[in-house]
């Protein structure tokens, strides 16, 4: 088992995880978000890592902070292939995310969720990885769901 950084022949792979767990509009964006990504100048800092096993990757994600940004990263997709799921390779990326945030000397980390059912699983894991519900933007995406924002604050 390792964690690694991401590699762009895994773009692929990744798009069709997010496909399978988020469906279809998700990973349309997500192979938008992954390339613009590769352009590294628009970031103060861009981290994307893939936890394999045997040579599987069996959960892949990370986080980002634009130029102007405080001290702060924004999760970046985040997901775990559905025959991976509650076996704690979340968990174990998301101890190593959090571990590369504290060695930049980050404040918080940000999380971007929804309050529709298909996104529970997503909520009950940031709250058992000690993320704090801080915000709710009621009807924010298209379908009419709340935007629901996470914060882990990290000690400087
Ligand atoms: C959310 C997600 C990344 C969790 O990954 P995972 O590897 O299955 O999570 P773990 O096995 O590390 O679970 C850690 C804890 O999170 C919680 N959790 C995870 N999945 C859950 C679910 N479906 N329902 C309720 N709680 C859940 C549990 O407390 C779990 O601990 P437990 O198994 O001891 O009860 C995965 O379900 C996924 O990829 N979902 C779709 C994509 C997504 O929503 N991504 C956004 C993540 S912020």
């Amino acid at each position: 088992m390792r964690i690694r950084k991401l590699r762009e022949d895994d773009i692929g792979n990744i798009v069709a995880m997010i496909h399978d767990v988020m469906g279809p509009d998700d990973a349309k964006k997500a192979l938008q978000d992954i390339r613009i990504s590769l352009d590294k100048h628009i970031y103060k800092f861009e981290e994307f890592y893939v936890l394999e096993v045997d040579s599987e990757i069996v959960a892949a994600g990370g986080f980002w902070s634009l130029k102007y940004d405080p001290d702060i990263a924004r999760l970046d997709w985040f997901v775990v292939p559905r025959k991976h799921q509650r076996r704690g390779f979340g968990r174990m990326l998301m101890k190593h995310i959090v571990s590369r945030a504290k060695m930049l000397k980050l404040r918080l980390i940000l999380a971007e969720t929804s309050d529709g059912q298909q996104y529970k699983a997503a909520r009950e894991f940031l709250m058992k990885n000690s993320f704090k519900k801080a915000a709710v933007i009621k009807n924010y995406w298209n379908d009419g769901s709340s935007a629901v924002y996470f914060i882990r604050r990290l000690k400087k």
